[in-house]
């Protein structure tokens, strides 16, 4: 039998909270996960529709392990005022016990995995001793998301990016210039490696192979145009032709 090839079973640690909320509602939106959050017996959160409750209490281990039994993947969002180092192993080594393949640990910040964020940054410390705790049990994998701030949570905090709208009153690092990664929260998920153009490419290749410009035969072509010729290509059901990728990569 054809085994499934996506995570169906969600377990989210602040399914009702700024992060967690907006990961809960997403995954119940798919129609392909079966979300359970994972939360306190005396939780003020207000949980998404649709997501099913399992009460732990982060003092008896035992109860993180059986919420977790059967789950495929956990998502970890703890408030910055809880003790998140403690409760972050607790559940790690919990995920670890019940079998559950994938851990999103509670990263949801800027390059903790960059030395030199970390030495400044101290708090993010905390971060990589996760990571480094997972693959020292063995027993999880995990995809860390490093999104640098959310954008409107940190626009509406004046000590954040710096704006107090109501006030008019902004302020402002150095000449404001800096520039920095932010992430939305309700979005698409953007995974890119590098800015780079054709010539750049044809630079590498020209290092790598010891060639010049004259080595190469360049023929140019107007984007705009290449991409109507492909389209109508596509209009008239010829999929399989050079239009396809000349459809995508000319836009
Ligand atoms: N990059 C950014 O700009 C940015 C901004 C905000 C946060 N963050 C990161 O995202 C993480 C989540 O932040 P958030 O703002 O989403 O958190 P939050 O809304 O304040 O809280 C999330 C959840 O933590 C649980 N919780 C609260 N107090 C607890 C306690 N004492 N013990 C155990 N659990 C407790 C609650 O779950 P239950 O009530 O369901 O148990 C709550 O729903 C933070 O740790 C931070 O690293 C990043």
């Amino acid at each position: 039998m054809a085994s499934a090839n996506h995570i169906s079973k969600v377990a989210i640690v602040g399914a009702g909270g700024n992060v967690g909320r907006f990961l809960t509602e997403a995954l119940l939106k798919t129609g392909n996960h079966d979300v359970t959050a994972l939360t306190r017996a005396d939780s003020q959160s207000k949980l998404p529709e649709g997501v099913k409750t399992k009460t732990v209490d982060y003092s008896k281990p035992e109860t993180l392990v059986d919420a977790l039994r059967g789950q495929e993947a956990l998502v970890i969002t703890i408030s910055g005022r809880a003790p998140i180092k403690d409760i972050e192993e607790k559940l790690v080594r919990a995920a670890g016990e019940a079998g559950v393949t994938w851990i999103l640990p509670n990263e949801w910040s800027p390059d903790s995995a960059d030395d030199g964020i970390v030495k400044d940054v101290f708090l993010f410390g905390m971060k990589a001793a996760t990571r480094k705790l997972i693959e020292e049990l063995g027993k999880s994998s995990y995809v860390a998301v490093s999104c640098g701030f959310w954008y409107e949570y940190s626009l509406a905090i004046a000590n954040n990016y710096g704006f107090d709208f109501a006030n008019r009153h902004l302020n402002m690092y150095d000449d404001g210039q800096t520039k920095l990664c932010t992430t939305t929260w309700p979005q698409v998920v953007y995974i890119n490696s590098f800015n780079v153009s054709q010539m750049d490419m044809l630079a590498s290749a020209q290092r790598v192979t010891g060639t010049k410009e004259g080595d190469w035969k360049i023929e140019k072509h107007d984007s705009h145009e290449r991409f109507d010729v492909s389209l109508k290509f596509f209009k008239e059901g010829k999929f399989k032709t050079e239009g396809f990728t000349n459809f995508l990569y000319s836009r």
